[in-house]
């Protein structure tokens, strides 16, 4: 006998439960009832149920953690409360001040202090409307994030729905766990790509990424701790906001510990620093937080961070060994720099094999020699450097290195600038200025040529064909195939991303010029203000000095930059091959209203939405969908069986989508 659809909801309901309750077993608390193979086959049945009803799926199905689609980009979101950052502690003294400061703010004695590790992965703020998640986004500047909920929904550990109907939004941070980070590097090297050089990169490169397929194979992780806004009651203090997140199957770290007084907060510490290492997940410190929630708007924040929190860092991480050689690396701005190659040594669970020694300068006042055994500190996200010589260990090998007086790269005299502590070359054609230049000219945040990185612009050199910019807009097929790696197949590819980076909005360009103090940011705000490059070429001082965060010496790196009969000629080729030199606003205040207005309405079965996400999409760009057609009607989005509303549309004369003709619409204005 066949199901009534009423029996196949009902066991669709009872499956998802069931699927829920041991992924939150599983993922979250670490504690699996049911062994893999259980779980598969619940999954499986209800997937198959699915298929056979779509209309029944709902997007906190758990079959819904994984979209199937890219993504386009990410939408931009404003936090309704913004996220703010820490203040940092390095000592026991800074941890005492602290602690007085907040007594003193809240005029209470003894507070009780949580402390919890600080997780290195990336901050998020996920939302969830009556116990569903509805979006998530990353913490972005604080006040502004990337609406990334495709993907953290693909996180098993993240509820889709929670255990009780909170309506609430919450922090957490997203992290790789070690386990993850290695897997995934091993198959990277493997794979011949490009390592993540921690698992805070690895974790945000992943959460950034646009195909939430490869999201849901990073095995990424999330602890929750805070709650940015709640319908009803606040928890009184973070243990019971804690306690909260757990009946709720948010997950929270376990390894918190509630303080009466600075003396256990220091002995907490301590605790921690000797079992740092042994975590299954990168962690750079320690959050105190006042338990007390009811005391935070009296103890108050800065505009950066809160007074009721803090995040105590551990002392940067130090190894011993060997300087194997320095060599000296040209930039695109003719500095000459030193990299210290090194005997590889693993400091906080990476391995590091080169650092930085600043310049010439620092090598001879710490005495550095090659051959020394050096210690190499790495703080946090800073570049390893040569923190000192052990000059007890020098066995009489050693040797002073001198700084080169001729450019390594193409032998001209190098220039000492007295008052930037910098080296240059003199020759403006070195050619490792011109490769470095070439390779920031089409780097990302410049004209952001896809398939065109550092190794494919030096063989391109060494074979001749590129020298300016330009050149890249001249190159043809049959030059690059002869080059070893150049595929048909990646040179079409390529030669398609160079055509479309002719289109590039100006800021673009102005950013790949590389003038100096011009970075990302600057780009963007000249750009927006002066629409056209030959407006910015014949920007006054004044004019630019109008410009926010424009002083003197940016205004006049610009004017210089422009007077130079190089850059001039530059440009005009460029204008000859066909880049683009004017300015389309491709902000998100533009492209969100791009159907602002637009009133929709769907029918017939569409293949790759649900009813839900269709009006989900047109609702995000601004339009609105009705259910029945009239004339206000814009479009009518006929999937297939549509019936006698489209016969409606057609007398009325409103203009008919097919699912394809929706997916362009609604993609080119996303
Ligand atoms: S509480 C007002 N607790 O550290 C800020 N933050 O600089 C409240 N982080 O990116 C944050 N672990 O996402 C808090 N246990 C923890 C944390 C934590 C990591 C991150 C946070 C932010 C950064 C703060």
């Amino acid at each position: 006998m066949s199901k009534s659809v009423g029996d196949i909801h009902k066991r669709i309901e009872q499956l998802r439960t069931a699927i829920n309750k041991h992924s939150y077993y599983y993922h979250v608390l670490d504690r699996p009832e049911i062994s893999d193979g259980a779980y598969d086959s619940l999954l499986n049945e209800l997937r198959r149920l699915e298929q056979e009803y779509p209309e029944l799926i709902t997007p906190d199905s758990p079959t819904q953690r994984v979209g199937d689609t890219p993504l386009q980009g990410f939408n931009k979101v404003r936090h309704d409360v913004p996220m703010l950052s820490l203040d940092n502690a390095f000592d026991e003294a800074d941890v005492k001040d602290f602690y007085t400061k907040a007594e003193e703010l809240s005029g209470e004695n003894d507070l009780q202090i949580v402390v919890e590790p600080k997780i290195d992965g990336l901050a998020i703020s996920v939302s969830y409307e009556n116990g569903v998640l509805v979006r998530a986004a990353t913490r972005g500047n604080g006040e502004i994030g990337e609406d990334v909920t495709a993907n953290i929904k693909t996180i098993a550990s993240i509820p889709l729905v929670l255990q009780k109907p909170l309506s609430v939004v919450v922090r957490g941070e997203v992290f790789m766990p070690w386990s993850s980070f290695n897997e995934i590097n091993q198959k990277r090297e493997e794979n011949n790509e490009k390592l993540f050089a921690n698992p805070r990169n690895a974790a945000a490169g992943t959460v950034r990424q646009l195909d939430p397929r490869i999201v849901a194979q990073r095995k990424l992780d999330c602890f929750f701790f805070n709650i940015l806004s709640l319908r009803g009651e606040m928890p009184k203090t973070q243990m019971d906001m804690l306690a909260l997140f757990k009946e709720a199957g948010l997950k929270v770290n376990n390894d918190i510990k509630l303080c009466d007084t600075v003396d256990e907060i220091i002995a907490v510490i301590n605790d921690w620093e000797s079992k740092r290492d042994n975590l299954p997940y990168l962690f750079d410190g320690l959050v105190l937080k006042v338990n007390n929630k009811e005391l935070y708007d009296k103890i108050g924040s800065t505009s950066h961070h809160p007074r009721w929190a803090t995040a105590y860092k551990f002392p940067a991480e130090d190894a011993v060994t060997r300087l194997l050689d320095i060599v000296i690396n040209v930039g695109r701005t003719g500095v000459l720099t030193p990299t210290a190659i090194l005997e590889p040594v693993q400091i906080s669970g990476t391995t590091v094999s080169r650092a930085t020694l600043h310049n010439e300068d620092y090598i001879k006042q710490k005495d550095i020699r090659i051959g020394d055994h050096v210690v190499v500190r790495k703080a946090g996200e800073v570049i390893p450097k040569i923190e000192s010589a052990l000059t007890d260990m020098r066995e009489g090998t050693e040797q002073e290195y001198n700084f080169p007086s001729e450019c390594p790269f193409c032998g001209s005299q190098v220039i000492n600038s007295v008052e930037e502590v910098a080296i240059r070359c003199s020759n403006q054609f070195c050619p490792s200025v011109i490769r470095e230049k070439l390779i920031h000219f089409v780097s990302r945040s410049a004209m952001d040529i896809t398939g065109l990185g550092t190794s494919q612009v030096t063989a391109m050199i060494e074979a001749g064909l590129l020298e300016t910019p330009v050149d890249i807009y001249n190159l043809q097929k049959d030059d690059l195939l002869p080059l070893e790696r150049f595929g048909e197949k990646s040179v079409n590819n390529l030669l398609n991303a160079i055509e479309q980076s002719k289109h590039n909005s100006l800021e673009k360009l102005i950013m790949a010029l590389g003038i100096r103090h011009v970075g990302a940011r600057l780009s963007r705000d000249l750009a927006r203000h002066f629409k056209s490059l030959a407006n910015l070429q014949q920007a006054s001082l004044e004019e630019l000095l109008e410009i926010n965060d424009v002083g003197e010496k940016v205004a006049y790196a610009i004017i210089d930059f422009f007077s130079s009969s190089q850059a001039k000629k530059l440009l005009n080729d460029l204008i000859d091959v066909g880049v683009n030199t004017g300015y389309h606003d491709t902000s998100f205040a533009n492209r969100q209203l791009s159907l602002a207005g637009k009133q929709f309405v769907l029918t017939g079965k569409l293949t790759k939405y649900t009813r839900d996400t269709a009006k989900e999409l047109i609702e995000s760009l601004g339009g609105t969908v009705n259910s029945g057609v009239s004339k206000k009607t814009d479009y009518l989005v006929a999937g297939e069986k549509a019936g006698s509303k489209l016969e409606k549309a057609r007398s009325l004369g409103v203009k008919v989508l097919t699912e394809a003709d929706f997916d362009n619409l609604a993609g080119e204005k996303q």
